[in-house]
């Protein structure tokens, strides 16, 4: 018989409220319902061709079966640098201050490990995508929740900035690390760069570190591109960035993304990474500088689909009287519960939208307390799937509420 024990690191982890929606929504599926899948940010545009036909052609070099670098081969560390320069003009050394990872997700978890460790704290957005809450925790440090208000788009940035400050400065132990995420999942809150600069000269007076998820780097609309926090004068004296190609070339799958930023903040992963992995496969990691030499556009081309989606989906509920900030960035809308709903809280107004109107949406609240006021959509199906779900949540309220 096998004796009962307990996983301690795992114990306080609450279960994953998405798989709550997907289990109604994989039962509604089988009973013949047409299920709009509007739930996990899981991206359906394909990644680019030439990534693929390198991949195959790398993958048939029996040289690239072996053990690759933990830290990124060279030429995908110069690429990185090369784009930064492109792309923010930032100079980045490709040896000490560019580091590969597996997924901003795994570079973001080890990241807190090095970083902090029992007794430690770290100043984290709440609502927040689930391992900036998290990471911190399994480092046994403390994870501090920091408000991203109701104030909307750059002013939510500018809020947080001010949040943090005052966290920090009335908190103790001091917080050694500062989580942030412009353009931020889910509430598509934005930052502008003076409101970065004010975080980074803050910080550079301080002992603290920031750490800047960009997981939407390029996911942005409108003409609006989100800075960088490395744009800042001595932000990389304070901070370090996470880029990932996941949604920015969409190419979730191939786990593609980089530490860059304050080098001895990079090195310290570097060490902690030379134990515990032997690096991405080395075909994909060529696949991916080829992506980032020549697909110049592809980011923008990708922005400009989740954009059309953005319009189809915020327009379609303006329309129907669901009122909320129109998204300037990322892929996702965070939209207030309706008013006559608000009393059910997020998991069971998602699962009522599941029933009623069969659209899957992720409920606030797997983002956190601080979320249970929203549901999120995320905009992975196209367009004529927005327009059939905004549809089907017009029919569907209304008769809920008796108006149809
Ligand atoms: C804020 C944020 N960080 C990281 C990730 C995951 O990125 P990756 O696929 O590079 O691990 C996501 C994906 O949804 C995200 O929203």
């Amino acid at each position: 018989m096998v004796r009962e024990m307990e996983f301690r690191r795992i114990l306080g982890l609450p279960p994953y409220v998405f798989t709550i929606i997907d289990g109604l929504k994989y039962e509604a599926r089988r009973n013949g319902r047409d299920v709009i899948d509007l739930g996990f940010g899981n991206p359906d545009i394909p990644s680019p061709d030439t990534a693929v036909e390198k991949l195959s052609e790398a993958a048939h070099n029996p040289r690239n079966h072996r053990y690759s670098a933990s830290r990124g081969i060279p030429k995908l560390r110069q690429a990185v640098a090369a784009l930064y320069l492109r792309r923010f003009g930032v100079e980045l050394d490709p040896d000490t201050e560019v580091i590969n990872t597996i997924g901003a997700k795994e570079g973001f978890s080890h990241l807190m490990w090095v970083l902090l460790q029992p007794g430690d704290a770290a100043l984290v957005p709440s609502p927040s995508y689930p391992i900036h809450l998290w990471g911190p925790y399994f480092a046994g440090a403390d994870a501090r929740q920091v408000a991203i208000g109701d104030e909307v788009g750059h002013a939510a940035g500018a809020a947080y900035v001010d949040r943090v400050v005052e966290a920090w400065e009335y908190g103790w132990p001091k917080p050694r690390v500062v989580v942030l995420s412009f353009p931020h999942n889910p509430t598509t809150a934005t930052i502008e760069l003076p409101e970065l600069q004010r975080l980074v000269d803050w910080a550079l007076e301080r002992d603290v570190i920031l750490v800047h998820d960009f997981a939407y780097a390029e996911t942005a609309f409108d003409g609006w591109k989100p800075p960088s926090i490395l744009q800042c004068r001595g932000g990389k004296e304070v901070a370090v960035e996470l880029y990932s190609m996941t949604k920015s070339f969409s190419m979730a799958g191939w786990r593609m993304a980089f530490l860059v930023g304050r080098s001895d903040v990079v090195e310290a992963l570097a060490k902690l990474k030379s134990y515990l992995d032997y690096g991405t496969f080395q075909p994909i990691q060529i696949a991916a500088t080829v992506t980032l030499n020549e697909e110049l556009d592809y980011p923008r081309h990708v922005s400009a689909i989740y954009e059309s989606r953005r319009n189809a989906l915020w327009d379609g509920l303006d329309r129907i009287g669901w009122q909320f900030p129109r998204p300037l960035a990322t892929m996702f809308a965070w939209a207030p519960i309706p008013e006559a709903y608000r009393h059910l809280g997020s998991i069971e107004f998602a699962k009522l939208l599941v029933r009623e109107c069969d659209v899957a949406v992720s409920p606030g609240v797997g983002f956190g307390p601080g979320g249970d006021g929203h549901v999120r959509f995320a905009l992975i199906e196209n367009e004529q799937r927005i327009g059939q779900a905004v549809r089907n949540l017009r029919k569907g309220l209304s008769r809920l509420s008796g108006s149809d």
